[in-house]
């Protein structure tokens, strides 16, 4: 595996796959302290004859003050290790001065009617146009073909996707399922953050979450409000303190509220606090896209498939 500490180390190692365009370049964007959620989007992103790069960068434009861009966990050693077995190609591995130098003054701004909920409306707007603004950097620098990103971060999921379709429409995105944990927790960075009593109770996370999602052909519950009612009852018995418990639009993120079986992209998005530890899951409520809406479609469907 190479290894690219600054952004000239990163061009030589890239020329001879540009001069040679034998093969595309998948790129995985993290910022370390890797888990087996990252691992599994290099994985995917591995395609036969492909260049896979991935960065290891914690941008501290997404960042707002106050937040734990200090304590964020980093173990750069460990990282290269995990890149290296994984059989990753390049690992990009650049300083704050590298990928802001002194005279670097753009910034892209995400979409607002993407950036303005959910972590969004909790964090600042300006953690989206950090986001944007480092991928688009980092876009820039790398001009992969794929990049990918996990799904457990849907809002940045959607807000890359937009921006990278108005600037950089060559660029696919393609995202990774969230991995789980036994208990069915959401692999992020920052669990590594909560103490073994928060670990335990943060496992009501993906049960609330997990719980909210109905059959596609016999929703249980039939209203939006009715799921968020439900789940809200079992944070409460957990004692786990949100920050937003919302149904949105997956695409759109716009607010989905009344009869759900009229809402098939809806997702249930959570974001909580735990020992001082902000973690946020999501989930579809209908697992399958190609939810029907009534059990007389359902029953088409079956009869039109045998
Ligand atoms: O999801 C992350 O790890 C970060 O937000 C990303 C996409 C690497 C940008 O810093």
């Amino acid at each position: 595996m190479i290894i690219a500490r600054s952004t000239a180390e990163l061009q030589a190692a890239l020329r001879p796959v540009r001069e040679e365009a034998l093969s595309g370049v998948a790129f995985v964007p993290t910022m370390g302290s890797l888990h087996e959620g990252h691992i599994s989007l290099l994985r995917a992103a591995q395609q036969p004859g492909d260049f896979t790069v991935a960065s290891v960068f914690v941008n501290p434009t997404q960042f707002s003050p106050g937040e734990d861009f200090e304590l964020y966990p980093r173990d750069e050693d460990r990282d290269l290790e995990l890149l290296d077995q994984a059989g990753l190609t390049l690992a990009f591995v650049p300083s704050v001065a590298d990928m802001y130098p002194v005279d670097f003054a753009t910034r892209v701004l995400a979409d607002p009617s993407l950036t303005s909920c959910l972590c969004g409306a909790s964090r600042g707007p300006q953690h989206f146009d950090g986001v944007t603004s480092v991928v688009a950097r980092l876009f820039g620098l790398v001009t992969p073909n794929s990049a990918w990103f996990g799904e457990k971060d849907w809002q940045q999921l959607q807000v890359v996707r937009s921006m990278s379709a108005d600037i950089f429409p060559g660029i696919e995105i393609r995202s990774g399922a969230t991995v789980r944990d036994q208990d069915g927790l959401a692999l992020s960075s920052r669990n590594a953050r909560l103490t073994p009593a928060g670990r335990l109770r943060a496992s009501a996370i993906p049960k609330a979450l997990l719980n909210s999602q109905q059959d596609n052909f016999s929703p249980t519950r039939t209203t939006a409000e009715d799921l968020l009612e439900e789940a809200t009852q079992a944070f409460s018995s957990a004692e786990i303190e949100l920050d937003y418990l919302q149904i949105r639009d997956g695409q759109s993120l716009q607010p989905v509220s009344g009869s759900i079986t009229e809402a098939p992209n809806a997702r249930m998005f959570i974001a909580a606090n735990l020992d001082g530890v902000r973690l946020i899951d999501n989930v579809p409520i209908f697992s399958s896209p190609n939810h029907q809406p009534d059990r007389a479609a359902a029953a088409t469907l079956a009869g039109s498939t045998r």
